[in-house]
């Protein structure tokens, strides 16, 4: 028909819809019958990018590092694993063992408690985040690591601080992680509001079949004085593990 306008002109001049780079359109027949922009190599390369980046924040290796991450354990420890632990002697070997046992069992050992005991420098942290560690990767357990003065200091700023969290928020999730380690345990100056506190949290693991780890500088007669007969009851409940690392400091060993 004559006088009627070609709809095929003219040629679109506009930029990619998403980002404004120019493109090429293409005419698209009959039944669509409108000009198209050809798929734009920016765009595309982005989303590339996008979903690369998606899978891997879904890779396990990925998961398991947030899962470190939150764990709030320090950052000198998040490379210290049951395998960069070194047994040097037969002692150091069985605990490792231990450990590792430990760790194969849980799924099968549920509310299963450890004990790490021994002079400072032993190895008992490392092996503590090791076990964490190990966990947080073969178990997709959320661990969190806390040092009782950090956790009872934290609990006293919610009295005397408005802007700081309150007691339930300080401690409600220590009670549901998947795994509490309970580092120097036995640095508290030992009142009975901190021995009520800390029996609360544990109590409130116990009963819930949730795992801790205690790591002590303290021998082991002086963590039960410390800790109390019904707590140390409790740890023996499910198989739990005294593991005593007698051996000297790692940091002073002269080889
Ligand atoms: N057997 C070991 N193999 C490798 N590193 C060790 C070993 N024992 C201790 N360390 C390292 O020595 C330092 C002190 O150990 P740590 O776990 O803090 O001791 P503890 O908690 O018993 O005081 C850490 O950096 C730890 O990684
Ligand atoms: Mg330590
Ligand atoms: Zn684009």
């Amino acid at each position: 028909m004559s006088g009627e306008r070609d709809p095929r002109l003219p040629v679109p001049t506009r930029g990619c819809p998403d980002c404004g780079r120019p493109v090429r359109w293409e005419w698209a027949e009959p039944p669509v019958s409108a000009w198209c922009p050809l798929p734009c190599l920016l765009c595309a390369h982005r989303g590339a990018e996008r979903d690369a980046a998606a899978a891997s924040a879904r890779s396990p290796q990925a998961v398991t590092d947030r899962r470190l991450g939150e764990s709030q354990m320090g950052t000198r420890f998040l490379d210290r694993t049951l395998d960069t632990y070194q047994a040097e002697t037969p002692a150091q070997r069985a605990v490792l063992a231990k450990c590792r046992a430990y760790v194969a069992e849980w799924a099968d050992r549920p509310g299963r408690m450890v004990l790490l005991c021994g002079r400072p420098g032993a190895g008992k942290t490392h092996l503590a985040c090791g076990i964490l560690h190990a966990l947080a990767e073969s178990a997709q357990v959320d661990g969190v690591y806390v040092k009782v003065p950090t956790l009872l200091r934290r609990i006293k700023d919610g009295f005397d601080q408005d802007d700081a969290p309150s007691q339930s928020e300080v401690v409600e999730p220590l009670m549901t992680a998947g795994l509490l380690v309970l580092d120097e345990v036995g640095v508290q100056s030992g009142t009975d509001w901190e021995r009520v506190t800390l029996f609360d949290l544990l109590n409130a693991r116990y009963e819930n079949r949730r795992s801790t780890v205690f790591v002590t500088n303290l021998t082991y007669s002086e963590f039960e004085r410390v800790m109390g007969d019904r707590l140390v009851d409790r740890l023996y409940e499910d198989g739990g593990m005294v593991l005593k690392c007698d051996w000297p400091s790692w940091r002073r060993r002269t080889t």
